[in-house]
């Protein structure tokens, strides 16, 4: 149908093309790496043993991953119609990138990978613990993403015929050039830019270009440790997480006829939807121990379930109560996958 048609590719992302290596694991395992619970780190030197020891010694599951392509995913798979998404990141040319193509484009997401050869496509290693998730990212290939591969003729197009745009604050530590690039991109043709504050160590360690692309933002998301970091590292005097998102909200912003929206989730507790000097809550469905396989994935998908709803011009309100929908149902799946049609109702 003609109206259906008109959507594909309105919606870019760029991030690390992942494949998720995931297993329960002792707490001890945990400890042998200097590993929290719910860490979500990039890989050093003394972590590179986790990867083989949990496929020998603990049955891993291997999964697709990478925050933004995960994301990507649910929103494609809650759409129907495929190539709605299209998504860029890079791979090396393995076998991994060829099961990581291969889940994407079932799922329907028009996928662009850069390739990098000689160099192995990312992984993520997911430490399950009870309800808890540890990642450790190995970005390898993931890491080589360059700007030139947006500046091919065929993805700079798509690129310029989008009209929303998704990138998360993991893909600040790879190229802020292309970053920036897409968001410039955004805002010369007025198209809503969103973004992810991803994980406490991106606002650790990576705010100065955190900083020079939030004035392109329009939306940003985050979960509570997230917007606790990220106001850490700002000295904001409050743990409040309605004051963090307040100013959030309020940091500079190129585009002013469209006010910054902050979305922050806190687990089973109710998402705060902040504009302005308003704070929403949206409540969750909350799920019984026994329902729940992993909660890996629960943040991605949240977004995806938001985007979906978001590419169709539906109500901020619509498209959280997607974002939980999706969120709750890859919490009963292992890692950040589904299973059937989508259940959501408007
Ligand atoms: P990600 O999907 O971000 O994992 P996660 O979302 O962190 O899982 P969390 O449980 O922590 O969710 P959250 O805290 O963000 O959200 P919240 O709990 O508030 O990341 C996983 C992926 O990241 C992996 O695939 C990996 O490949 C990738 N990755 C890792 N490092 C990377 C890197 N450097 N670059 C790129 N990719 C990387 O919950 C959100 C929503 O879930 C809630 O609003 C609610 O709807 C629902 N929800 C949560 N808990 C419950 C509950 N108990 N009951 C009901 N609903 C719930
Ligand atoms: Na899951």
């Amino acid at each position: 149908d003609g109206a259906e048609d008109q959507r594909e590719g309105i919606l870019v992302g760029c991030g690390n093309p992942l494949l998720d290596i995931s297993a329960s694991v002792p707490m001890d395992f945990l400890k042998k790496y200097e590993m929290n619970e719910d860490d979500a780190i990039l890989a050093e030197e003394r972590h590179m043993p986790i990867y083989r020891e949990l496929v020998d010694g603990f049955q891993a599951e291997f999964l697709a991953g990478g925050s933004v392509q995960n994301s990507l995913r649910i929103a494609q798979w809650i759409l129907g119609q495929p190539k709605v998404a299209v998504f860029f990141g890079c791979v090396g040319e393995d076998e991994y990138a060829d099961i990581l193509m291969e889940k994407a484009r079932s799922a329907g997401l028009d996928v662009h990978y850069q390739i990098k050869k000689d160099v192995p496509t990312g992984t993520c290693a997911v430490l399950i613990t009870g309800t808890h998730r540890s990642l450790c990212a190995n970005l390898a290939a993931a890491n080589n993403f360059t700007i030139d591969h947006l500046d091919q003729p065929h993805n700079k197009t798509l690129v310029e015929n989008a009209l929303y745009y998704y990138i998360s604050g993991f893909f600040l530590t790879v190229n802020p050039p292309s970053i920036m690039q897409v968001a410039a991109t955004a805002l010369a043709k007025q198209r809503p830019f969103l973004m992810n504050l991803s994980a406490p160590f991106i606002s650790q360690f990576y705010m100065a270009p955190l900083l020079a692309v939030m004035p392109y933002v329009d939306i940003i998301f985050g979960n509570e440790a997230e917007a606790h970091a990220f106001a850490t590292a700002q000295g904001w005097p409050t743990e409040d997480l309605r004051e963090i998102g307040k100013r959030l909200v309020a940091l500079d912003k190129l585009n002013p006829a469209r006010p910054r929206i902050a979305i922050l989730t806190q687990g089973c507790d109710p998402v705060l939807l902040i504009q302005r000097d308003s704070v929403e809550e949206f409540p969750v469905t909350r799920l019984a121990v026994h329902e729940i396989v992993d909660t890996n994935g629960a943040g991605d998908a949240f977004v995806g379930g938001f985007l979906s709803q978001f590419v169709q011009g539906k109500s901020l309100d619509v498209c959280i109560r997607c974002g939980n929908y999706a969120a709750g149902h890859i919490i009963k799946n292992p890692g950040c996958t589904y299973t059937g049609e989508p259940q959501f109702v408007e």
